[in-house]
Protein backbone atom coordinates (compact mmCIF):
# COMPACT_ATOMS: atom_id res chain seq x y z
CA UNK A 1 0.00 0.00 0.00
CA UNK A 2 1.60 3.62 -0.79
CA UNK A 3 1.37 6.41 1.60
CA UNK A 4 -2.17 7.15 2.67
CA UNK A 5 -2.16 10.44 1.23
CA UNK A 6 0.06 9.49 -1.56
CA UNK A 7 0.59 12.83 -4.20
CA UNK A 8 3.67 11.20 -6.62
CA UNK A 9 3.60 12.77 -9.89
CA UNK A 10 1.31 15.23 -8.82
CA UNK A 11 1.30 19.60 -8.39
CA UNK A 12 -0.46 21.44 -5.99
CA UNK A 13 -0.88 25.58 -4.93
CA UNK A 14 -0.58 26.22 -1.49
CA UNK A 15 -1.85 29.23 -0.52
CA UNK A 16 -0.36 31.06 2.63
CA UNK A 17 2.50 28.85 2.58
CA UNK A 18 4.65 31.76 3.58
CA UNK A 19 4.07 30.13 7.62
CA UNK A 20 1.97 28.47 9.81
CA UNK A 21 -0.83 25.98 8.33
CA UNK A 22 0.26 26.70 4.67
CA UNK A 23 3.97 26.02 4.89
CA UNK A 24 2.90 22.77 7.03
CA UNK A 25 0.23 21.70 4.13
CA UNK A 26 3.11 22.62 1.22
CA UNK A 27 5.68 20.36 2.96
CA UNK A 28 3.33 17.75 3.72
CA UNK A 29 2.29 17.43 0.07
CA UNK A 30 6.00 17.15 -0.86
CA UNK A 31 6.70 14.58 1.49
CA UNK A 32 3.56 12.95 -0.01
CA UNK A 33 5.18 13.30 -3.40
CA UNK A 34 3.79 16.85 -5.11
CA UNK A 35 5.63 19.66 -6.52
CA UNK A 36 4.39 22.26 -5.52
CA UNK A 37 3.57 25.97 -6.01
CA UNK A 38 3.63 28.18 -3.00
CA UNK A 39 1.85 31.67 -2.77
CA UNK A 40 2.10 34.29 -0.20
CA UNK A 41 2.91 37.70 0.55
CA UNK A 42 5.84 36.56 2.90
CA UNK A 43 8.91 36.40 0.91
CA UNK A 44 11.34 35.00 3.72
CA UNK A 45 9.00 32.54 4.82
CA UNK A 46 8.68 31.44 1.06
CA UNK A 47 11.98 30.99 1.02
CA UNK A 48 12.05 28.85 3.87
CA UNK A 49 9.01 26.97 2.99
CA UNK A 50 10.89 26.63 -0.72
CA UNK A 51 13.71 24.85 1.38
CA UNK A 52 12.19 22.87 3.02
CA UNK A 53 9.92 21.15 0.04
CA UNK A 54 13.50 21.06 -2.02
CA UNK A 55 14.85 18.80 1.32
CA UNK A 56 11.84 16.20 0.64
CA UNK A 57 13.13 16.02 -2.90
CA UNK A 58 10.56 17.73 -4.63
CA UNK A 59 10.29 20.68 -6.88
CA UNK A 60 8.69 24.19 -5.47
CA UNK A 61 7.82 27.11 -7.55
CA UNK A 62 8.17 29.88 -5.23
CA UNK A 63 5.26 33.25 -6.30
CA UNK A 64 5.42 36.17 -4.08
CA UNK A 65 1.59 37.94 -4.85
CA UNK A 66 -1.24 39.50 -2.73
CA UNK A 67 -4.07 38.02 -3.03
CA UNK A 68 -5.92 40.69 -1.95
CA UNK A 69 -5.32 41.95 -5.68
CA UNK A 70 -7.89 40.08 -7.71
CA UNK A 71 -5.87 39.83 -10.83
CA UNK A 72 -3.13 38.03 -8.78
CA UNK A 73 -5.70 35.00 -8.19
CA UNK A 74 -5.49 33.62 -12.11
CA UNK A 75 -1.82 34.72 -12.16
CA UNK A 76 -1.19 32.39 -9.84
CA UNK A 77 -2.79 29.29 -11.04
CA UNK A 78 -1.05 30.33 -14.97
CA UNK A 79 2.33 30.18 -13.08
CA UNK A 80 1.93 27.24 -11.59
CA UNK A 81 0.12 25.29 -14.66
CA UNK A 82 3.24 27.26 -16.84
CA UNK A 83 6.30 25.99 -14.36
CA UNK A 84 4.75 22.38 -13.99
CA UNK A 85 2.40 21.71 -17.09
CA UNK A 86 -0.54 20.56 -14.93
CA UNK A 87 -2.45 21.46 -11.43
CA UNK A 88 -4.03 18.33 -9.07
CA UNK A 89 -4.73 20.39 -5.88
CA UNK A 90 -5.74 23.91 -4.47
CA UNK A 91 -5.09 24.74 -1.35
CA UNK A 92 -6.68 27.84 -0.37
CA UNK A 93 -5.16 28.53 3.30
CA UNK A 94 -4.10 32.36 2.77
CA UNK A 95 -6.20 34.12 5.50
CA UNK A 96 -6.55 36.93 7.68
CA UNK A 97 -7.92 38.15 11.26
CA UNK A 98 -8.75 41.75 11.91
CA UNK A 99 -11.17 42.04 15.74
CA UNK A 100 -13.02 44.80 16.25
CA UNK A 101 -15.96 46.30 17.75
CA UNK A 102 -18.25 45.83 14.45
CA UNK A 103 -20.12 49.70 14.54
CA UNK A 104 -16.36 50.77 14.77
CA UNK A 105 -15.04 48.15 12.17
CA UNK A 106 -12.78 50.33 9.12
CA UNK A 107 -13.82 49.51 5.60
CA UNK A 108 -10.50 48.81 4.85
CA UNK A 109 -10.26 45.62 7.38
CA UNK A 110 -13.69 44.20 5.98
CA UNK A 111 -12.54 44.59 2.59
CA UNK A 112 -9.64 42.92 3.38
CA UNK A 113 -11.04 39.94 5.00
CA UNK A 114 -13.47 39.40 2.63
CA UNK A 115 -10.72 40.11 -0.17
CA UNK A 116 -8.19 37.64 1.41
CA UNK A 117 -10.76 34.74 2.68
CA UNK A 118 -13.53 34.88 0.46
CA UNK A 119 -12.85 36.22 -2.97
CA UNK A 120 -9.28 35.16 -3.80
CA UNK A 121 -10.35 31.00 -2.46
CA UNK A 122 -13.13 31.84 -5.44
CA UNK A 123 -11.04 33.79 -7.56
CA UNK A 124 -8.33 31.00 -7.55
CA UNK A 125 -10.74 28.05 -8.05
CA UNK A 126 -11.99 29.92 -11.11
CA UNK A 127 -9.27 29.62 -12.50
CA UNK A 128 -7.72 26.42 -11.32
CA UNK A 129 -11.05 24.25 -11.62
CA UNK A 130 -10.47 24.02 -15.63
CA UNK A 131 -7.30 22.35 -14.92
CA UNK A 132 -8.33 20.19 -11.89
CA UNK A 133 -11.46 18.96 -13.76
CA UNK A 134 -8.66 17.71 -16.34
CA UNK A 135 -6.16 16.24 -13.68
CA UNK A 136 -9.37 15.13 -11.56
CA UNK A 137 -8.16 17.07 -8.76
CA UNK A 138 -9.23 18.77 -5.86
CA UNK A 139 -10.11 21.83 -3.93
CA UNK A 140 -9.15 22.61 -0.33
CA UNK A 141 -10.29 25.51 1.66
CA UNK A 142 -9.19 26.39 4.91
CA UNK A 143 -12.16 27.79 7.00
CA UNK A 144 -12.34 28.04 10.44
CA UNK A 145 -14.50 27.21 13.89
CA UNK A 146 -15.56 30.93 13.04
CA UNK A 147 -18.18 29.86 10.22
CA UNK A 148 -19.74 27.65 12.44
CA UNK A 149 -20.18 29.45 15.72
CA UNK A 150 -20.10 33.60 15.95
CA UNK A 151 -17.86 35.49 17.94
CA UNK A 152 -17.28 38.10 19.39
CA UNK A 153 -15.79 41.24 17.31
CA UNK A 154 -15.04 39.01 15.00
CA UNK A 155 -18.22 39.69 12.81
CA UNK A 156 -15.97 40.51 9.19
CA UNK A 157 -14.09 37.26 9.71
CA UNK A 158 -17.08 34.88 10.93
CA UNK A 159 -18.62 36.03 7.92
CA UNK A 160 -15.72 35.35 5.46
CA UNK A 161 -15.42 32.11 7.20
CA UNK A 162 -18.75 30.85 6.97
CA UNK A 163 -19.09 32.44 3.20
CA UNK A 164 -15.93 30.27 2.51
CA UNK A 165 -17.59 26.95 4.12
CA UNK A 166 -20.87 27.75 1.94
CA UNK A 167 -18.52 27.96 -1.28
CA UNK A 168 -17.28 25.14 -0.36
CA UNK A 169 -20.79 23.30 -0.42
CA UNK A 170 -22.31 25.03 -3.40
CA UNK A 171 -19.07 24.20 -5.66
CA UNK A 172 -19.10 20.74 -4.32
CA UNK A 173 -23.08 20.59 -5.58
CA UNK A 174 -22.39 22.36 -8.95
CA UNK A 175 -19.14 20.07 -9.61
CA UNK A 176 -20.92 17.13 -8.09
CA UNK A 177 -21.41 15.08 -11.92
CA UNK A 178 -17.77 15.49 -12.38
CA UNK A 179 -14.73 14.24 -10.58
CA UNK A 180 -13.40 16.88 -9.12
CA UNK A 181 -13.44 17.42 -5.16
CA UNK A 182 -14.12 19.97 -3.36
CA UNK A 183 -14.04 20.11 0.21
CA UNK A 184 -13.16 22.28 3.79
CA UNK A 185 -11.24 22.11 7.05
CA UNK A 186 -12.49 24.38 10.31
CA UNK A 187 -9.78 24.53 12.16
CA UNK A 188 -9.96 25.33 15.95
CA UNK A 189 -7.34 27.70 17.46
CA UNK A 190 -3.58 26.55 16.38
CA UNK A 191 -0.52 28.19 17.25
CA UNK A 192 0.92 30.48 14.20
CA UNK A 193 1.63 33.87 13.73
CA UNK A 194 -2.68 35.10 12.61
CA UNK A 195 -2.57 34.48 16.51
CA UNK A 196 -0.82 37.92 16.71
CA UNK A 197 -3.92 39.35 14.70
CA UNK A 198 -6.04 38.20 18.17
CA UNK A 199 -6.13 41.71 19.42
CA UNK A 200 -9.73 42.12 20.76
CA UNK A 201 -11.06 46.11 20.77
CA UNK A 202 -10.04 48.37 23.83
CA UNK A 203 -12.79 47.21 26.69
CA UNK A 204 -13.55 43.89 25.30
CA UNK A 205 -16.05 41.70 26.99
CA UNK A 206 -13.45 38.80 28.97
CA UNK A 207 -17.06 36.90 29.44
CA UNK A 208 -17.68 36.74 25.64
CA UNK A 209 -14.35 36.06 24.79
CA UNK A 210 -14.60 32.90 27.26
CA UNK A 211 -17.13 31.32 25.22
CA UNK A 212 -15.13 30.06 22.66
CA UNK A 213 -11.84 28.68 24.90
CA UNK A 214 -10.17 25.19 23.70
CA UNK A 215 -10.79 23.47 27.18
CA UNK A 216 -9.44 20.41 25.52
CA UNK A 217 -5.64 22.43 24.17
CA UNK A 218 -5.26 23.73 20.91
CA UNK A 219 -5.02 21.85 17.58
CA UNK A 220 -1.27 20.75 16.29
CA UNK A 221 -0.60 22.45 13.26
CA UNK A 222 0.79 18.80 11.80
CA UNK A 223 -2.31 16.98 12.69
CA UNK A 224 -3.94 20.03 10.26
CA UNK A 225 -1.88 19.82 7.51
CA UNK A 226 -2.09 16.17 7.30
CA UNK A 227 -6.00 16.40 7.16
CA UNK A 228 -5.30 19.10 4.41
CA UNK A 229 -3.17 16.96 2.80
CA UNK A 230 -5.43 13.85 2.82
CA UNK A 231 -8.63 15.78 1.62
CA UNK A 232 -5.85 17.33 -1.66
CA UNK A 233 -5.31 13.47 -2.39
CA UNK A 234 -6.87 10.56 -4.22
CA UNK A 235 -6.63 8.82 -0.80
CA UNK A 236 -9.94 11.16 0.38
CA UNK A 237 -12.02 10.08 -2.61
CA UNK A 238 -14.96 9.76 -0.61
CA UNK A 239 -15.13 13.07 0.70
CA UNK A 240 -17.16 15.69 -1.56
CA UNK A 241 -18.53 18.98 0.20
CA UNK A 242 -17.81 18.45 3.38
CA UNK A 243 -16.56 20.93 5.95
CA UNK A 244 -14.35 19.08 8.73
CA UNK A 245 -14.07 20.45 11.80
CA UNK A 246 -11.17 19.40 13.72
CA UNK A 247 -11.17 21.56 16.83
CA UNK A 248 -11.30 19.34 20.10
CA UNK A 249 -15.24 19.97 20.79
CA UNK A 250 -15.26 23.75 20.51
CA UNK A 251 -17.80 23.74 18.21
CA UNK A 252 -19.46 20.28 19.55
CA UNK A 253 -21.46 22.14 22.26
N1 LIG B 1 -4.27 29.60 13.69
C1 LIG B 1 -5.54 29.48 14.05
O1 LIG B 1 -5.87 29.46 15.23
C2 LIG B 1 -6.61 29.29 12.98
C3 LIG B 1 -7.87 28.85 13.39
C4 LIG B 1 -8.85 28.68 12.43
C5 LIG B 1 -8.59 28.93 11.11
N2 LIG B 1 -7.35 29.37 10.74
C6 LIG B 1 -7.15 29.62 9.31
O2 LIG B 1 -6.08 28.84 8.87
C7 LIG B 1 -5.46 29.48 7.75
C8 LIG B 1 -3.96 29.55 7.98
O3 LIG B 1 -3.69 30.46 9.03
P1 LIG B 1 -2.46 30.28 10.00
O4 LIG B 1 -2.99 29.91 11.32
O5 LIG B 1 -1.43 29.41 9.40
O6 LIG B 1 -1.95 31.80 10.14
P2 LIG B 1 -0.67 32.49 9.50
O7 LIG B 1 -0.87 33.95 9.73
O8 LIG B 1 0.56 31.86 10.00
O9 LIG B 1 -0.80 32.14 7.95
C9 LIG B 1 -1.61 32.84 7.05
C10 LIG B 1 -0.77 33.13 5.82
O10 LIG B 1 -1.57 33.83 4.87
C11 LIG B 1 -0.74 34.80 4.29
N3 LIG B 1 -1.50 35.90 3.73
C12 LIG B 1 -2.23 36.81 4.42
N4 LIG B 1 -2.71 37.74 3.58
C13 LIG B 1 -2.29 37.41 2.35
C14 LIG B 1 -2.46 37.99 1.07
N5 LIG B 1 -3.14 39.14 0.91
N6 LIG B 1 -1.90 37.39 -0.01
C15 LIG B 1 -1.18 36.26 0.16
N7 LIG B 1 -0.98 35.66 1.34
C16 LIG B 1 -1.53 36.24 2.42
C17 LIG B 1 0.13 35.29 5.45
O11 LIG B 1 1.27 36.01 5.01
C18 LIG B 1 0.44 34.01 6.17
O12 LIG B 1 1.64 33.41 5.73
C19 LIG B 1 -6.11 30.86 7.64
O13 LIG B 1 -7.08 30.83 6.61
C20 LIG B 1 -6.76 31.06 8.98
O14 LIG B 1 -7.88 31.92 8.91
C21 LIG B 1 -6.36 29.55 11.63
Amino acid sequence: MGHPSDMTGKVALVTGAGGGLGQAVAVTLARAGADICIVDVKEDGLDETAKRIKDCGRKALIHLADLSVADNCPAAVAATVKAFGRLDALCNVAGVLKLANSHEMPMTDWNLVMAVNLTAPFLLSKAAIPHLLDSEGAIVNATSIAAHMGQAYAAAYCASKAGLAQLTKAMAMEYLKTPLRINAISPGGMVTEIGASFVPPAGADPELLGRYRPIRGLVEVADMANMVAYLASPASAGFHGAVIQMDKAVTAG
